[in-house]
């Protein structure tokens, strides 16, 4: 049993920069950051192109252009009022995360060095070589360890948000639900706690693992929506997963996550090619290389198709060598480590699932629809990225609003309600571990597998259909074996996953039109001649 006042369940660039602020703020109060694995993990760490932000000394950017570079990369289904305020808050976050110590790379006139990425259309990048989320984690990490009122727990693994629903009340989606923390299992011991908290900020990141192929780490299975999902709160643009157009094509780095070449690459001048070195994207936009990531991934899959090749190459031959390596040494060292000399040989790269547009739905402050619980970062749906995210505004999104939620706090925190003292331990009592691990590890492939045949870049409805029938069973498995056995991190991550492969579905399944990220053929508009 263990009682705290900010219960933050991350430790990316969305948990660390609100624990940091909150304990800044509210410095008699405790902050306690949970988070499953070490805490350098997370999505945030392999973050390579950087942030989007327009700085007021670019004399040829505008927060307009930002705006504007934004809701054409969504398709129409950004929130506008959310995307003017995310951009023009951007120059003052940044401003907080050099004052925090994050090195961002300049030039030698001494301004930032900015780059460029798809869809965006002047260069306002900020970034540290193509490590940029590792400089953040790094720099994020050293002023948390500083502040005595944060604690961080890692290897903690959250199982459940705690609502009333645990105290015997009945709760459904339109009753006032509130949270009062959650429930915890301590990996290395084994043990479930109680964690009670005023504030559970949810900041638990992607949920690319979901996919067979995928740029996320090993971490991101998508449990701070399985657990808002089953805690009733709403989730919203679940079908709308951005692939990424260039993850590096090598069979032994696809079992687990696949190693990401950064658009920052095309964005230097890097050209795409078929496997015979013809360019193609000609064929598909006027911006070429640079064309929207749901533009340039859906082209390279359609290559793929008609041509029956399992990769297209990624062209930099003919780039400056000695610049290459500066901006981008870790790229590099991963292209020599695999037998590849990027002066001579091109880089064979495919589409693979990357990031999740939708999901915990939050308003301005970053309120979920329950009490007393936000989210932010990539587990929250904004109204920022629309049907299709414009790169490198994730970051972004994530260090707007944790900041949001922060200013929220300190105007109301004052007022919350203190929270029930009859809430229940974790009963497992009577049950075993889970004997035969080795099925919930097929388990996790077959759903793997259902993900990238019938839910990748093209659906159908057949395909819908089928991977919805599959997901059923694959869900009434996993969750005779979660009743039946003693929880752990192994199981709960099939779980979480199941329950978001399901809400993929069943939100493409909802959608009448094609938008952004999402691409259903039976939707094609059939012409009348
Ligand atoms: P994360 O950084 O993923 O952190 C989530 C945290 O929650 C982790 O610490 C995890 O261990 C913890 N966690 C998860 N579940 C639990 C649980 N049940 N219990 C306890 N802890 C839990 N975006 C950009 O804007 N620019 C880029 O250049 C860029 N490059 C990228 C490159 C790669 C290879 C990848 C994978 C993504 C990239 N993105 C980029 C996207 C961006 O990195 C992420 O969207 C962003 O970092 C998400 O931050 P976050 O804090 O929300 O989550
Ligand atoms: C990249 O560097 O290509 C990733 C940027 C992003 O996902 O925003």
């Amino acid at each position: 049993m263990y009682k705290t006042d900010f219960l933050v369940i991350g430790s990316g660039i969305a948990a660390l920069t609100f624990a940091l602020k909150v304990a800044d703020n509210f410095s008699d109060l405790k902050v306690t950051i949970i988070t499953k694995d070490d805490k350098l993990e997370s999505n945030t760490k392999y973050a390579q192109g950087g942030i989007a932000t327009v700085l007021n000394e670019v004399k040829n950017d505008s927060f307009a252009q930002h705006f504007k570079d934004t809701i054409l990369a969504g398709d129409g289904l950004c929130n506008e009022e959310v995307v003017k305020m995310v951009v023009e808050e951007a120059p003052i976050r940044l401003e907080e995360l050099l004052e925090w110590g994050v090195n961002f790379d300049k030039s030698s006139n001494g301004e930032f060095s900015l780059g460029k990425e798809g869809g965006h259309s002047q260069n306002r990048i900020l970034h540290h070589k193509d490590i940029t989320g590792f400089e953040i984690i790094r720099a994020l990490l050293k002023k948390v360890s500083l502040k005595s009122n944060i604690e961080v727990f890692e290897h903690h693994f959250a199982l459940e948000l705690i609502t009333q629903h645990h105290v015997g009340q009945q709760v459904d989606r339109d009753s006032n639900i509130s949270c009062y923390g959650a429930y915890v299992l301590d990996t290395k011991f084994n043990k479930v706690k109680r964690i009670t908290s005023k504030i559970t900020m949810l900041a638990t990141g992607g949920i690319g693992q979901v996919y067979k192929t995928t740029t996320n780490p090993k971490i991101a299975t998508g449990d701070g929506i399985a657990m808002a999902y089953r805690a009733k709160a709403e989730i919203e643009n679940m079908e709308f997963i951005q692939f990424h157009p260039t993850g590096l094509y090598d069979k032994l780095s696809l079992e687990s996550s696949c190693f990401l070449i950064s658009e920052a690459v095309r964005g230097f001048g890097a050209y795409l090619r078929n496997i015979h070195g013809e360019r193609f994207m000609n064929k598909y936009d006027s911006r070429m290389e640079l064309a929207s990531r749901d533009i340039v991934a859906r082209a390279i899959d359609n290559e793929l198709k008609v041509r029956g090749d399992e990769y297209v190459f990624l062209d930099c031959t003919h780039l400056d060598f000695q610049k290459f390596k500066e901006k981008f040494p870790n790229i590099l060292e991963k292209c020599i480590s695999i037998g590849l000399d990027i002066k001579k040989d091109m880089i064979p790269v495919a589409p693979v699932a990357h990031y999740l547009c939708g999901g915990i739905k939050v308003n301005v402050n970053g309120k979920t629809s329950i009490e007393n619980l936000f989210a932010s970062g990539e587990c929250a749906s904004t109204g920022l990225h629309g049907a299709n995210r414009l790169a490198s505004n994730s970051l972004l999104e994530a260090i707007v609003y944790s900041h949001k939620s922060f200013m929220y706090l300190k105007a109301t925190f004052d007022s919350l309600k203190s929270i029930p003292e009859s809430i229940p331990t974790w009963n497992d009592k009577y049950q075993k571990p889970y004997a035969e691990n080795i099925l919930i590890t097929h388990e996790r492939m077959d759903l793997n597998n259902i993900m990238n045949d019938y839910i990748g870049i093209i659906r159908s409805n057949k395909r819908l259909l089928r991977a919805n029938n599959r997901l059923e069973i694959l869900y009434n498995e996993t969750l005779k074996m979660y009743e039946e056995s003693k929880v752990s991190r192994d199981l709960c991550e099939l779980r979480n996953l199941i329950t978001i492969g399901y809400l993929i579905t069943q939100f493409s399944i909802s959608r009448k039109e094609n938008k952004g990220g999402f691409f259903n053929v039976d939707l094609i508009e059939k012409k009348i001649v």
